[in-house]
């Protein structure tokens, strides 16, 4: 009998994903300040965009933190026990997991967990071919609705990751939400290592959500081409203009799509109008203090232990301990 880890049938099955995607976007348009679930972004155009993101000279993030790692992953290898099993969060393209991976021979299975098939596939062949001893498995589905860890994991010390600042596209109850259910999945035990962008000056904030080349409008717009292609909506994309503002109060870098005109648009037999400048909100970017993160995460049932920055304390990686 296969397992069942997910509260909701697997992103694969495409009649339930069809479903909660137009149901999601039925009602976030529906809102007065209207919005579109960031979820959505990473279809299989979104994935490749948001890799070319992490490339980019203004998205300081990615390399900031990779640089980090390097500079910890031993330190984090000789806390863990041999047989600890690394459980990724939204692994991607799982190239940040390589610098852990490389520090860590004791590791007894990697497990990616991801709602991109073809990102996991690619990163489990490249993983398999460079680690060959290494046990590696991959889940394809949305690691909130996670309900328990593979088998692999049982009986085994847990290590979960979670790079790249994700936990900044959730609100601070959600932050908590989502840690307290990490939390809960790794058990009594458990060390838990995340990525989180720090609060900045905006001349470096804003260019990383808004770059010269463009790639993030085009990451930011691949929403509209997708509710197009998957939900037969008739956005005119050339009507609508990525937008990224830092809201101060909230600290956080927000994404918009920006009305160009007056108009209608029509998904799936439902009708929206959009006003002149009106926006559509996509996604949230949250920063955080390391004393702040740290207190975030203490009301989640971790206990701060470590935390690495770069010397420009762009980026953080905090390490957490579950209680004993
Ligand atoms: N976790 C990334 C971040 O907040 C995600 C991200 C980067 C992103 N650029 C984006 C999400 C642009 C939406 C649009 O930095």
């Amino acid at each position: 009998m296969s397992e069942v880890l997910f509260s909701a049938a697997p992103i694969k099955d495409h009649g339930i994903e069809h479903h909660d995607f137009l149901r999601a976007v039925i009602d976030g348009l529906g809102k007065t300040q209207k919005e579109l679930p960031c979820r959505f972004f990473y279809d299989e155009r979104g994935s490749v965009l948001f890799e070319e993101i992490t490339r980019l000279d203004e998205y300081y993030p990615t390399r900031t933190e990779a640089a980090i790692l390097r500079n910890c992953a031993g330190e984090i290898a000789a806390a863990s026990r041999p047989g600890t099993v690394l459980i990724e969060f939204g692994s991607g393209s799982s190239t940040k997991t390589e610098i852990l991976l490389e520090a860590m021979p004791q590791l007894g299975a990697y497990v990616a967990i991801d709602v991109s098939e073809s990102a996991l596939e690619e990163a489990r062949a490249r993983i398999e071919a460079r680690f060959p001893h290494l046990r590696v498995e991959t889940l394809i589905g949305d690691f909130s609705g996670l309900i328990s860890l593979p088998a692999i994991c049982r009986d085994a010390p847990a290590l979960g990751f979670f790079p790249g600042s994700t936990i900044g596209n959730l609100t601070r109850p959600e932050a908590i939400t989502l840690l307290r259910h990490f939390n809960d999945l790794l058990g009594v035990g458990s060390r838990f290592v995340a990525g989180v962008d720090l609060k900045k000056d905006t001349v470096i904030l804003l260019p990383a959500y808004n770059d010269a080349a463009g790639v993030t409008a085009a990451f930011n717009l691949n929403l509209l081409v997708r509710i197009n292609r998957e939900l037969s909506g008739d956005f005119d994309l050339n009507q609508f203009r990525h937008e990224s503002v830092w809201n101060e109060s909230a600290g956080r870098i927000e994404m918009h799509l920006v009305s160009l005109c007056a108009q209608n648009v029509e998904i799936d037999g439902h009708r929206f109008h959009f006003a002149r400048g009106e926006t559509v909100h996509t996604e949230n970017s949250h920063k955080y203090g390391v004393g702040e993160f740290q207190s975030l995460a203490r009301s989640a049932g971790w206990a701060p232990a470590k935390v690495w920055t770069d010397p420009e304390r762009l980026f953080s990686v905090h390490e957490l301990a579950a209680g004993a």
